[in-house]
């Protein structure tokens, strides 16, 4: 992992455990954001009896709009992304893709237009098989037009999924199709399902090729709108973390699938969850929700700045579990601001039991491993609650939900004794509810 790290305003260029070589085409520095059709209005081309709610220029423009009036773009959510389901059945004469005449009217570089002109950026998804998973036209044996057709609509994004494609011709295939991308000269973020086909079909991916050549990749299955569904795939990043975690950073990212808080299937509590885990494991953030009837509070969950902000750390180191007994899970990511070598960290706490009442979860600063002497803030990303500057040897006990979480952040103190006219005028470094917090009920 190689990460560019700023202290005290002198640049430090670090390579941790190995330098990775990565796509380097200057996109994707943080985690992408943005809203994807996908989970939601999936392979829906019933316009006539569904026009409100079928895969059209209507539904990503609307959708467009909403990112921006609702807020959703003042958090961070930039690209609005097409999935399958918006070809018509046959190429052009000359071999181009077409967008579906009935449904795309204006065609794909008028919708582009349209969401460049909201300030957002456009994605659009293909596949690197004959067809797309949905019976599509796909880029096998057209990959340089393609590439090219996508570069004269102006799109930001491209999504390239893996079905009636050769899995083990994929370490050949994807890096194909990105040096398509590259010389078109328009720099494109490149999502890669070469890693999870090739899982499927009981191949090990070559990380190290597939960090060189897309921005970001999916390992597992594709999200359901069910908490069983995030449950796996939790599991998943768990189970496997040695294996993924160092494959992430900057530019080079695990995509564990689309944001479905604010559908059926999450209660309130589960959807806090995903957005908590998603920010732990620098995933990318891509709602497929209906913004048009989403509830506020799930709303509230989507455009959470503070989590937001820990999914987006510039440090982009991924986060793994560092606990798991009886059903209580602990998460931890290394984020901003460092001191000396000190990272600074997200916890998520999760109660994957289902009795009924919250569970106490009781540990000390020192046993999730933040061991800065000078100590740090502690807040709650969730709740309104401000725990001061705690100590390693500070306990602290969170109440945990049924498939709920506690997310809390530390960041790391600098040395206030060696910056005592700052530290004088800060009086307030203890919160009363730090007392509260060194009881021991149950847990650990
Ligand atoms: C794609 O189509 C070509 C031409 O019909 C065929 O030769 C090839 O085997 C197909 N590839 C896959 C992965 O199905
Ligand atoms: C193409 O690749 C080169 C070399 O990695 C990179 O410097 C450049 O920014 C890329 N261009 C685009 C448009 O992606
Ligand atoms: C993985 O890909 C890298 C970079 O393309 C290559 O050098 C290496 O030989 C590959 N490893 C295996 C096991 O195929």
């Amino acid at each position: 992992m190689s990460h560019l790290w700023t202290i005290g305003g002198s640049t430090v260029f670090l390579c941790l455990i190995q330098c990775i070589v990565s796509l380097e085409n200057g996109l994707a520095r943080t985690p992408p954001m943005g809203w994807l059709a996908w989970e939601r209005f999936r392979c829906n081309t019933d316009c006539k009896n569904d026009p409100e709610n079928c895969i059209s220029e209507r539904l990503f423009r609307t959708m467009a709009d909403l990112v921006v009036s609702e807020g959703y773009a003042a958090a961070g959510y930039e690209y609005i992304n097409v999935d399958d389901c918006w070809l018509e059945k046959e190429r052009s004469p000359t071999g181009q893709l077409v967008a579906d005449r009935a449904r795309f009217p204006r065609g794909i570089k008028s919708l582009s237009d349209y969401i460049h002109s909201k300030g957002l950026k456009f994605g659009i998804y293909e596949d690197y098989g004959n067809y797309t998973c949905a019976g599509y036209p796909g880029v096998l044996g057209y990959l340089q037009t393609d590439a090219e057709t996508f570069a004269s609509w102006d799109v930001d994004y491209v999504k390239l999924d893996g079905c009636y494609a050769h899995p083990s011709d994929m370490d050949r295939g994807y890096p194909e199709f990105g040096f398509n991308l590259n010389q078109t000269g328009k720099a494109m973020i490149y999502s890669c399902s070469w890693p999870v086909y090739q899982i499927y079909a009981g191949m090990q991916p070559n990380y190290s090729s597939i960090i060189q050549h897309c921005n970001l990749w999916r390992n597992f299955d594709d999200i359901q709108d069910s908490w069983a569904s995030v449950e796996s795939i939790i599991d998943y990043y768990g189970n496997n973390q040695d294996l993924v975690v160092p494959n992430a950073g900057p530019g080079h990212w695990n995509d564990p699938d689309m944001l479905i808080i604010g559908n059926f299937g999450l209660s309130y509590e589960q959807s806090k969850t995903q957005m908590a885990i998603w920010a732990i494991l620098a995933a990318p953030l891509l709602m497929s929700v209906d913004l048009r009837t989403i509830r506020p509070e799930y709303k509230a969950i989507l455009q959470n700045k503070k989590i937001i902000a820990v999914d987006q750390d510039p440090l982009g180191i991924q986060g793994r579990r560092i606990y798991k007994h009886k059903g209580i899970e602990i998460w931890s990511r290394p984020i901003t601001p460092l001191f000396q070598n000190y990272f600074s960290y997200a916890i998520a706490f999760v109660n994957r039991r289902t009795d009924g009442t919250p569970s106490d979860v009781a540990v000390t600063l020192k046993e999730l491993g933040l061991t800065s002497p000078t100590g740090y803030k502690v807040m709650d990303l969730y709740e309104d609650v401000d725990y001061g500057v705690l100590t390693p040897q500070t306990k602290i006990k969170v109440k945990v939900n049924p498939s709920g979480v506690v997310i809390l952040r530390g960041d790391v103190q600098p040395d206030y004794n060696r910056r005592l006219p700052f530290y004088t005028t800060q009086k307030t470094v203890y919160n009363p509810l730090n007392q509260v917090f060194r009881v021991r009920t149950n847990g650990f």
